[in-house]
C-alpha cells in the first residue's frame, strides 16, 4: 500500500472514534483531510466540527460541515489529527503543517486524542522531524540562540511561512528528545515561544497506525 493509502485507511477508520451528536475536533495535514472526506458521510450525524486551521475549516464547510468556533465549545469529547512523528508513549512531534497551536488549542477541549498516522511516523525517540516552534518574531533569533545552547538544536525560520495566528516557525534539527514533557514543559515558558510542536502534555490517548496488514490500534 501507499503512503496515501495509509492515511486513506486510517482517515477512514477514525470515523468510529466520533461520537454522534457531538462536536469533533479536526485537526490539520494529509491524513487529516482524508479523516474530513470520510465524516463528510456521516455528517447528519454530528453537531459540528472545531478546526485547528484555516485549511481544515475550509475543506469541511466545502463538504457541507458546520464548523464552530473554539471559543464557543468548553469540551469535546475527541480530538483527530495526524502527526509527524509519535513514539511509543504516545507522545508527538507536529507542526508540519504549520498548524501547531491552534492544534493544541483545540486538543486542550478534547477528553482524548485519536492520532492518525501511517507506520512510517512512528519512532522510538521523538525529534528526527525538524520541530516545528511558532515564535513570536522579534524573538526568533533569541529562541533559536537558546536552542542551540540548552540543546545543541539547529533551528532555521521555515521559508516563506507565516501561521494562521501571523507569525513565524522555527524548525529545530538535531535534537533527541529523550524527555518530551520537560522540553514542551522548559521551551514553553521561553520568552516569544508560542507553541513548541511537543505534544507530551497533549499527547495521544490512541494511535490508529496505518500498516501493511491493515490499520494496528495502539493504546497509550
Ligand atoms: C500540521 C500537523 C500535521 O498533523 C502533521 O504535519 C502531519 O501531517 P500529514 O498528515 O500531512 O503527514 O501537525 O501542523
Amino acid at each position: 500500500m501507499t503512503q496515501d493509502e495509509l492515511k486513506a485507511l486510517v482517515g477512514q477508520a477514525a470515523l468510529a472514534e466520533v461520537v454522534p451528536g457531538t462536536v469533533v475536533g479536526v485537526g490539520t495535514g494529509s491524513t487529516v483531510n482524508r479523516f474530513i472526506d470520510a465524516l463528510a458521510t456521516m455528517k447528519d450525524r454530528i453537531a459540528g466540527a472545531v478546526s485547528s486551521s484555516v485549511q481544515s475549516t475550509e475543506r469541511l464547510r466545502a463538504l457541507g460541515i458546520p464548523v464552530l468556533d473554539a471559543s464557543q465549545i468548553e469540551r469535546i469529547p475527541v480530538y483527530i489529527d495526524g502527526a509527524d512523528e509519535i513514539d511509543h508513549r504516545g507522545h508527538m512531534v507536529k507542526g508540519g503543517g504549520a498548524a501547531l497551536t491552534r492544534e493544541k488549542i483545540v486538543a486542550d477541549l478534547a477528553e482524548r486524542f485519536v492520532c492518525i498516522a501511517d507506520e512510517s511516523k512512528l519512532v522510538d525517540t521523538l525529534g528526527a522531524f525538524p520541530l516545528p516552534v511558532e515564535v513570536i518574531p522579534m524573538a526568533a533569533a533569541q529562541v533559536a540562540r537558546r536552542f542551540r545552547s540548552s540543546y545543541g538544536g539547529d533551528a532555521q525560520l521555515r521559508a516563506g511561512v507565516v501561521t494562521d495566528n501571523g507569525n513565524p516557525i522555527l524548525d529545530v534539527r538535531g535534537l533527541a528528545i529523550t524527555d518530551p514533557l520537560a522540553m514542551e514543559t522548559e521551551v514553553n515558558q521561553w520568552p516569544g515561544v508560542v507553541t513548541v510542536g511537543i505534544f507530551a502534555r497533549h499527547k495521544a490517548s490512541v494511535c490508529l497506525l496505518g500498516t501493511a496488514a491493515g490499520v494496528k490500534t495502539l493504546r497509550f
